[in-house]
């Protein structure tokens, strides 16, 4: 890696430094050398790929995507065959109140970081934090946009981030933890959350045995979030992708039917040289009670 990446890397860390809190002890962090520490004296360095891991305790069971879900992710997204999602979410969360270097945006299960890097382009001075439990995906945050730090930390055991301190939170087809975000939203701040609908890459549950979305997904969504936050927008984004079909591979590979995907190698090898697949997601915005 070259120096002037890493230091921007850092910088980006340091940057979002004050709204980072101590897993330890829950008290603010500063960066120091090639760190950042608490004033209790609990120390976190920061990972030669630029990232800061703020996992404590046991080592967890949920351990995340792997780096090899990460890639397959990461080409079906340079690929651009998700932009219409990402900038439906760029779009929401951008409240048309520019907050300057004052914004800070956390994309919660950030996986690549693709949509926090599209969001960071739609707020020119924002800063940027990438949480996941995976460390290849702090791998891959780290250096998806210059504002972008890179934390990994287990969203279920709450969130490594000061009360009141986000402009804006955003889970993408990710874990979601809404006692959490409501914590660390600030006033007037907006939790972005996109799930599949249940006809996102349906064409691919029969040839291939994709995994189907729980069509209960939106009522135990709509559960989860009552009592703490008010849906008050939501727009379905729905097209149809024409897929070659290494891109279908890398749609199994990146996903909770990547463990098939043997499997799916031969069935994809029997579908037409491109399928037409069709992606289908809602963008809710959400604010606190
Ligand atoms: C389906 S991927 C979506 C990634 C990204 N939002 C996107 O759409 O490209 C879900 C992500 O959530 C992460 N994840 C799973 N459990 C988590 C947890 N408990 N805390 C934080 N991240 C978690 C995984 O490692 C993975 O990167
Ligand atoms: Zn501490």
């Amino acid at each position: 890696m070259s120096p002037a990446r890493q230091v921007a890397e850092k910088s980006a860390l340091a940057a979002v430094a004050e709204v980072l809190s101590c897993p330890e002890c829950d008290r603010g962090l500063s960066p120091v050398e090639g760190a950042l520490r608490c004033a209790h004296g609990h120390s976190f360095d920061i990972a030669r790929q630029g990232y800061i891991s703020l996992l404590t305790g046991a080592a967890t069971k949920m351990t995340g995507d792997s780096a090899a879900m990460l890639d397959a992710r990461a080409t079906f997204q340079g690929a651009g065959y998700f932009t219409p999602i990402a900038d439906a979410i760029a779009a929401a969360t951008v409240t048309g109140h520019d907050p300057g270097a004052h914004g800070i945006l956390a994309d919660i299960g950030a996986g690549t970081g693709y949509y926090l890097a599209r969001v960071l382009d739609a707020f020119p001075a924002a800063r940027g934090i990438g949480l996941d439990i995976a460390k290849p995906a702090g791998r891959r945050c780290a250096r998806a946009h210059p504002r972008a730090a890179a934390v990994v930390a287990d969203a279920w055991r709450g969130l490594p981030i000061r009360d009141q301190t986000l402009t804006a939170a955003l889970s993408v087809f990710a874990p979601r933890n809404p006692e959490a975000v409501s914590r660390v939203l600030a006033p007037g701040g907006r939790y972005i959350v996109v799930t599949p609908t249940t006809t996102h890459l349906a064409e691919l549950i029969e040839p291939i045995g994709m995994v189907t979305v729980d069509p209960e997904k939106d009522r135990r969504l709509a559960e989860a979030m009552a009592g703490r936050f008010t849906r008050t927008e939501h727009r379905t984004i729905e097209y149809v992708m024409t897929l070659p079909r290494a891109d279908i591979a890398n749609l199994v590979a990146m996903g909770p039917s990547a463990h098939h995907a043997d499997a799916a190698a031969e069935r994809i090898a029997r579908l037409p040289e491109t399928f037409e697949v069709t992606a289908s997601v809602t963008v809710g915005t959400y604010l606190p009670n």
